[in-house]
């Protein structure tokens, strides 16, 4: 991105391009199971709350070490957004003949993931295969440039997947026991909804789901031009993608349902967690196609795929591009460096018995520390410390914008947000240390999350210590 500075041809075109980094794995793998396993309906509260936080914020600040902080979360992200990502590619084969029977749940942890007690590193060869070929695709487009094929991707598969998707929505609310479900997702659970844990959850969620607070709307916010009515594309970007995951939600929840009545069980009580949740529940749907379901599943799973792909390549672009500027590196260098060296570590810790479980710990503290720290500081950076700044970036917005920045959008930023992250964020970790996460022995919870916490903490200071090279 050396050459000179290039404008999208319209304001669409930048609502197109958020909408292809944030609708991704994050709206129809995350986001069910995240709002599953904090209290349904109670999770919808502090979440629409959260959508509103971070809409308008933009980081200017002279704060090299929490760029960095951001890029290492980047990185791990893309290190286990691409083994969800493989799954939904290789569901598009098991979809014929509907390879995951009826106890979809059983398939997908023991069958397919052949998950193991504890952590076992021992060698699963199909989904080594699955992570090869989803690396190989997108270095395929990091090399290649990315606009013209990406732009194209999602112009084709969007609204495939929207189309496809809606329909399996219609049809898992039609399934019977699906309204038990659905009351599961709307009933907003007012005890749950005192929990800090569901608020950062909330947060983090959004954070994610949005791609905001990684660098990635900053990028290509830099490709407006400058008289952009920001608050408005940023509203647009938000209804569209919480549209999105809402809908999912519902045919997940009502997925759920069904599994209950078929079972005769409680809706709390037939899978056993969340983070599996939509690989469960979606077969369950295609299943209730019919023998159409097959070509539906391939065709439902296939336009999945692209729309993570396209996501993923929007979370690598982040430290391909720091590292290119910050070391001078060339932008092949930087796609092999980067993305070469996230594919081999991803590779190898993915196609193990263990898949699942680092998924679950890595994105547990990418989400809820990673995102929200970086979010955190930045708001805290630019609302207290830097109030000239936001002024002027208020000012600057509210020239052009539809949606004017008022003095209720500056006591949210400056007071609520901060301080209710805070403390969320404080007595999480604090949980963390006194109780751990997910059941996991204290040694992998170490292991694997102390590990993350760490790399994003060196890398925060350690390449913001090393001098530029670039010209
Ligand atoms: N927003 C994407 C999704 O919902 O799947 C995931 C994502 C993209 C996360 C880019 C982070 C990111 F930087």
């Amino acid at each position: 991105m050396t050459e000179t500075r290039e404008n999208w041809s319209a304001r669409s075109g930048f609502i197109i391009a958020a909408i292809g980094s944030a609708v991704g794995l994050g709206n129809i793998w995350r986001f069910p199971y995240v709002a599953y396993e904090n209290g349904g309906g109670a999770f919808l509260i502090p979440y629409l709350i959260a959508i509103f936080a971070p809409m308008a914020y933009k980081k200017l600040m002279n704060a090299e070490s929490l760029g960095w902080w951001q890029v290492m979360v980047t990185l791990i992200i893309g290190i286990y957004y691409a083994s969800v990502l493989s799954w939904a590619g290789s569901y598009m084969f098991y979809s014929f003949g509907q390879q995951w029977g009826t106890d979809t749940q059983d398939f997908f942890f023991n069958t397919y993931l052949q998950n193991g007690e504890g952590l076992s590193l021992g060698f699963v060869p199909v989904l080594f295969f699955g992570l090869v070929v989803v690396w190989a695709a997108v270095m395929l487009i990091l090399y290649g440039g990315v606009r013209r094929g990406v732009e194209l991707a999602n112009k084709i598969f969007m609204p495939l997947l929207v189309i496809l998707f809606s329909i399996l929505v219609i049809q898992a609310v039609r399934l019977p026991g699906a309204v038990d479900g659905l009351n599961a997702f709307f009933t907003p659970n007012w005890e749950a909804m005192s929990n800090y844990k569901v608020w950062l959850a909330a947060f983090g969620h959004i954070f994610f789901s949005l791609s905001v607070g990684f660098g990635i709307m900053l990028t290509y916010a830099s490709y407006l031009k400058r008289k952009t009515n920001l608050t408005g594309s940023g509203i647009v970007v938000a209804l569209a993608n919480s549209s999105f995951e809402i809908l999912a939600g519902i045919g997940v929840f009502a997925a759920l349902g069904f599994m209950a009545f078929s079972a005769g069980a409680n809706v709390e009580d037939v899978v056993s967690g969340g983070i599996g949740l939509a690989f469960i529940a979606f077969p369950k749907i295609i299943s209730s196609l019919g023998a159409g379901g097959d070509l539906f599943g391939f065709l439902f799973f296939a336009s999945l795929t692209v729309a993570g792909i396209t996501s993923m390549v929007s979370i690598l672009q982040v430290p391909i591009a720091a590292f290119q500027d910050k070391l001078g590196w060339s932008k092949n260098k930087s796609v092999t460096i980067i993305a070469g060296g996230s594919a081999v570590i991803s590779t190898l810790m993915f196609s193990t018995h263990s898949a699942i479980t680092f998924v679950d710990i890595i994105d547990y503290f990418a989400n809820n520390i990673g995102i929200v720290g970086g979010g955190l500081i930045s708001i805290i950076l630019l609302s207290w410390f830097r109030r000239p700044l936001m002024k002027q970036l208020e000012g600057h917005v509210n020239q052009f914008a539809s949606v004017k920045l008022g003095r209720s959008w500056n006591f949210m930023l400056t007071v609520i947000t901060p301080l209710s992250l805070l403390m969320a964020l404080g007595l999480t970790l604090k949980s963390i240390m006194a109780e751990g996460y997910g059941g996991y022995a204290a040694s992998t919870l170490w292991m694997v999350g102390g590990g993350v916490m760490a790399f994003f903490i060196l890398g925060a200071i350690l390449f913001s210590l090393v001098k530029d090279r670039h010209s």
